[in-house]
């Protein structure tokens, strides 16, 4: 958490909870803790737009991060109004290149409920593809080794 902005994406300081909290509620989601943005291989970007911030993404690796394959991005989420506007794939590509420089993975991961087709429509125009099922959800890989300067 103490890389400087890019292009409107910087890392989660814990003043960003409430923000982001407020983006969950207008989702319908239940509050989440610090401890679900920074504990346990977690790191987290926000996306900001006139300093207020309009969306997040948590990307989580094991302790074994250099010995990893799989990166995971946990959690992906954009303020209702301001989805649909480039904001969730400028988050992927900030955690894809956070995953290329901090391990060794070379596929990014996620799971997302089957129902949420927008999102896994927004997962598979970033190159993600289906690669699995476990139980409501669907598993996506992306390998992310190929195109780095795509990123
Ligand atoms: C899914 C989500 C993270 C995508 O972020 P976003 O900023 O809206 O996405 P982008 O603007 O980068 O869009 C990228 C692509 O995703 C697809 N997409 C995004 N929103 C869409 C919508 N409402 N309808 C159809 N396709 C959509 C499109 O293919 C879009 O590309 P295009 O606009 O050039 O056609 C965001 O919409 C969101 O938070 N949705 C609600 C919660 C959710 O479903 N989270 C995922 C849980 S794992």
């Amino acid at each position: 958490m103490i890389e400087s902005s890019e292009n409107g994406v910087r890392p989660a300081s814990e003043a960003d909870l409430e923000a982001i909290n407020k983006i969950r509620a207008q989702l319908r989601l239940t509050a989440i803790g610090l401890e679900d943005l920074s504990s346990e291989g977690r790191t987290t970007f926000v996306s900001t737009q006139s300093g207020a911030v309009i969306g997040y993404a948590t990307v989580r690796f094991p302790a074994s991060r250099h010995q990893l394959q799989y990166a995971e991005v946990e959690q992906l989420f954009v303020s209702c109004d301001i989805q649909r506007t480039g904001v969730g794939t400028a988050l992927l590509q900030r955690a894809q290149r956070f995953a290329c420089a901090e391990t060794t993975a070379t596929h990014l991961y996620l799971r997302v409920a089957e129902e949420f087709e927008k999102a896994q429509r927004c997962y598979i125009k970033f190159g993600f593809k289906i690669t699995g099922r476990e139980g409501q959800g669907v598993l996506m890989t992306k390998p992310i080794r190929e195109h780095e300067s795509d990123a």
